[in-house]
């Protein structure tokens, strides 16, 4: 059997903490990767930490979102980094989108579609006609137009994005327990795997608390 994916969420600006988060979530029953954020990212010396890290998964999740220039510049900004994925705003537009891809050689372009904090009366305020799914699958279109290499959606909108997005899916929003943090459109690891997710994004339900009895419990909910 293939082995299930997971990117684990580095959320602090503690070297320390990315260091043990790494260290205790080390198995080899499923392939971890690791996502490191604008927290880690921007802290004093979160991209050299970034830059240090060898034979890992690496996944940077800038969520860019700028005009088409600035996003090209911004990835030759990136290219002394070793990683494997990185994130744009598919709000962008598809001539960023595209600039960006053309830029990124063999780093993988995943496009954000709406962040899995929102909701319908979520976007309505933001002005926004569409509901969640609809806007998603939408924005899915986009990323294949745009030849992206992966999508970042919930589980709730797997199924509708592989309709017309046919590369990978990664999927944020993730919850071992029923704590939904500031997270609305949330599902369980094995529900996400089953809608047919590539990658899941697990950060609190890991990195909160023993950190090595988490991935414990994770690994038993994928067993069973
Ligand atoms: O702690 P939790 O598992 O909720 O963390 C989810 C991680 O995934 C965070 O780092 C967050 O920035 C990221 N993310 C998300 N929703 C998206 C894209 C990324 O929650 N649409």
């Amino acid at each position: 059997m293939t082995k299930k994916k997971i990117f684990v969420a580095i959320d602090t600006n503690k070297i320390s903490k990315a260091k043990k988060i790494i260290r205790d979530t080390q198995t080899k029953k499923i392939i971890v990767g690791y996502k490191f954020g604008l927290q880690f990212f921007y802290s004093n010396n979160g991209r050299k930490f970034i830059s240090s890290l060898k034979n890992q998964t690496i996944f940077l999740d800038l969520k860019i979102n700028d005009i088409p220039n600035t996003v090209k510049s911004a990835m030759k900004s990136l290219k002394n980094l070793k990683i494997a994925y990185l994130t744009v705003h598919l709000s962008s537009g598809f001539n960023a989108l595209k600039l960006l891809k053309r830029e990124s050689k063999n780093i993988k372009i995943a496009g954000v579609t709406t962040l899995t904090s929102l909701n319908d009366k979520d976007l309505r305020e933001i002005g926004y006609n569409k509901k969640v799914n609809e806007l998603v699958r939408h924005q899915a279109k986009l990323a294949k137009k745009a030849k992206l290499d992966a999508i970042i959606c919930s589980g709730h909108e797997i199924k509708s994005v592989k309709r017309v997005f046919n590369k990978e899916i990664i999927t944020p929003g993730i919850k071992i327990t029923n704590t939904k943090n500031d997270q609305k459109r949330i599902m369980k690891p094995k529900d996400a795997f089953a809608a047919g997710s590539d990658w899941l994004v697990i950060g609190r339900s890991i990195t909160n608390g023993n950190i090595k009895k988490n991935i414990k419990n994770l690994l038993e909910i994928l067993e069973d």
